[in-house]
């Protein structure tokens, strides 16, 4: 399994028989708590089956969604790398399977392996484009904007076909990734479903026709009921 993980898929193969004798399988049922915001960083995740919510709540009990970690990806990198305390929660979104590698065996064999630190490198670039995007939307674009871009690119990370675009995520989740209420984003959902360009599933959204919401998610701020 780990051999097909992208983060792992190109150590050699004694590199990759070491990470194995240091990663233990888990398996977790859905909504299980994997550690909360400000948790020592004692250990670093990989996905290989469901997903994990990555998120942070406010003290009146808010939630935002930073990130859906699914199959291939890992979580817990931030912590694990920088020594601090972990900088959101993580929980089981889905049942998950796991692999856990302990910090003191993970840190002096990263050290011994270049090419896999520089995936780390590159990881960490993308949840930093990811995080000024986030903030681009919330600071720059309109609803119909945000929610565009947040289906295309849930859509693009999870490397969904062309011919089947079906997002498996509840409109609850997505209102609190892309920080709207639940009826705000009902409500321009079922606006496209009349055009054709989404279709609403039960836990799911299909995205029909993603070039007006690409059109949307470029521009932004345009007219948009
Ligand atoms: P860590 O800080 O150890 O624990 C929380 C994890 O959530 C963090 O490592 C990352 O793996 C992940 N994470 C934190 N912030 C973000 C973010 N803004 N976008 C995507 N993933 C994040």
């Amino acid at each position: 399994m780990l051999r097909k993980h992208e983060i792992f898929c190109d150590l050699d193969t004694e590199a990759l028989d070491q990470l194995c004798r240091y990663a233990k399988y888990t398996v977790l049922k859905r909504g299980a708590t994997i550690f909360s915001k400000g948790d020592p960083g004692n250990s670093l995740y990989a996905v290989i089956s469901g997903t994990v919510k990555i998120s942070i709540s406010s003290p009146d009990g808010r939630n935002a969604i930073l990130n859906l970690v699914g199959p291939g990806e890992t979580f817990g990198e931030i912590s694990v790398l920088d020594g601090q305390t972990r900088s959101a929660d993580a929980t089981a979104n889905t049942n998950c399977e796991i692999y856990v590698i302990d910090r003191r065996d993970f840190l002096p064999f990263m050290r011994t392996q270049p090419a896999l630190s520089m995936k780390f490198v590159e990881l960490l670039c993308t949840r930093l484009r990811r995080t000024s995007d986030q903030v681009e939307q919330v600071i720059l674009q309109d609803l119909p904007g945000r929610l565009a871009s947040a289906l295309l690119g849930l859509a693009e990370r999870r490397k969904l076909e062309p011919a089947n675009q079906t997002i498996a995520i509840t409109q609850q989740e997505i209102s609190e990734m892309v920080g709207m209420t639940r009826e705000s984003i009902n409500k321009q959902l079922r606006a496209w479903a009349s055009r054709g360009w989404v279709r609403l599933e039960h836990g799911a959204i299909v995205v029909l026709d993603g070039a007006p919401l690409r059109e949307l998610a470029e521009a932004g701020s345009v007219a948009n009921e």
